[in-house]
């Protein structure tokens, strides 16, 4: 196929991706984890299911970076997941340094990739890929705000008990309990939800959203959530690799758009074939900016965290 993406952690999302990317057939698709045949093993099965999805796209598993020379896409899933009572905070530690060895050794062998992040907390290891890389900023883009809004959106589809084919929603800022979910741009077939339910319908739906990783760690225990979050990244991917411009909400180096400088968050983007093509600004009421800024806040204090680790 005309396109490879590297998928770095063969966990639960890297796998999932791993297998959305293949059956979409939107590229070939190397699979690398730290840990011995994990890679090679879901790689495999994954392709003895082609015959049946009926999808070409070749899937190779490996713990040699070597097989992702020259990817188009990487997508950086590797690191440790949360647990019942750990935020996503908590993994800051650990996932920083497997953030930087990941990102040094992937981007030698593919100067010329876009780097999609997934791994938490999400913002802070957008940091260390962005400064390990070097890339320029267009090239280097967090994965939340495609599952934050998806999760919106679900939600008020099953409010309203309409088609969520009908639901557009923007979440906005950090991945973090102070993410801003915007109801003024949150719409079914184009009417905005605040004329489709009461104030306090709404406040709940944002409530569940702000939570909604937690309530699947409630669930799972032993991890997090993937379906949705595989989905959101092969979204992303899927707009690069066939230029299709769709404006998405991900995280981005930000300097200076919404009063932010220096740092990444969450805000509406034009994602393309050369990454991130523009950045969306759009007026913000004083309350949706002051959430924006608070968002902000937390983020730079995860930032500020990470360089007491350096
Ligand atoms: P998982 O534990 O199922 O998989 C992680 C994989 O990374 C494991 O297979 C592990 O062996 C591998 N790994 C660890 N160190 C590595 C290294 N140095 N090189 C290569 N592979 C390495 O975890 P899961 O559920 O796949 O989540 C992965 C990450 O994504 C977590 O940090 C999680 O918090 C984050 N996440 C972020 C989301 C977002 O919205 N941005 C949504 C869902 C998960
Ligand atoms: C989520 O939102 C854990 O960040 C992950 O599900």
């Amino acid at each position: 196929m005309k396109n490879k993406t590297t998928v770095i952690g063969a966990g639960n999302v890297g796998a999932t991706v791993a297998q959305r990317l293949a059956e979409k057939e939107l590229c070939d698709v190397v699979l690398i984890d730290i840990v011995e045949g994990i890679p090679q093993g879901k790689s495999l099965d994954l392709a003895e299911a082609a015959p049946i999805e009926k999808h070409d796209a070749r899937l190779c598993g490996t713990n040699d970076y070597e097989a992702s020379k020259d990817s188009d896409i990487i997508i950086i899933t590797a690191g440790i997941a949360r647990k019942p009572g750990m935020s996503r905070d908590d993994l800051i530690s650990t996932n920083a340094k497997i953030m930087k060895g990941v990102t040094e050794q992937v981007t030698k062998l593919s100067p010329d990739a876009i780097i999609i992040i997934v791994s938490n907390p999400l913002d802070a290891m957008c940091h260390i890929a962005f400064d390990t890389s070097g890339f320029p900023k267009n090239r280097v883009i967090g994965m939340a705000g495609v599952l934050d809004s998806a999760r919106f959106r679900a939600f008020i589809s099953m409010e309203l008990d309409v088609s969520v084919e009908n639901i557009h929603a923007l979440v906005l800022g950090g991945h973090g309990d102070t993410m801003v979910p915007l109801p003024r741009f949150s719409t079914v077939a184009g009417i905005p939800i605040t004329e489709l339910m009461p104030r306090d319908r709404i406040d709940s739906l944002i409530k569940r959203t702000r939570n909604g990783g937690a309530e699947i760690v409630g669930y799972l225990k032993t991890g997090s959530a993937y379906y949705a979050p595989a989905s959101a990244a092969v979204e992303m991917a899927e707009s690069i690799l066939k230029d299709k411009k769709k404006i998405l909400p991900c995280a981005a180096y930000l300097e200076g758009e919404y009063g932010i400088n220096n740092l990444f968050i969450g805000v509406p983007v034009k994602l393309g074939a050369n990454g991130i093509e523009e950045i969306i600004q759009i007026d913000l009421t004083s309350d949706e900016d002051e959430a924006l800024k608070n968002s902000a806040k937390a983020v730079e204090k995860l930032v500020a965290d990470l360089k007491k680790l350096e």
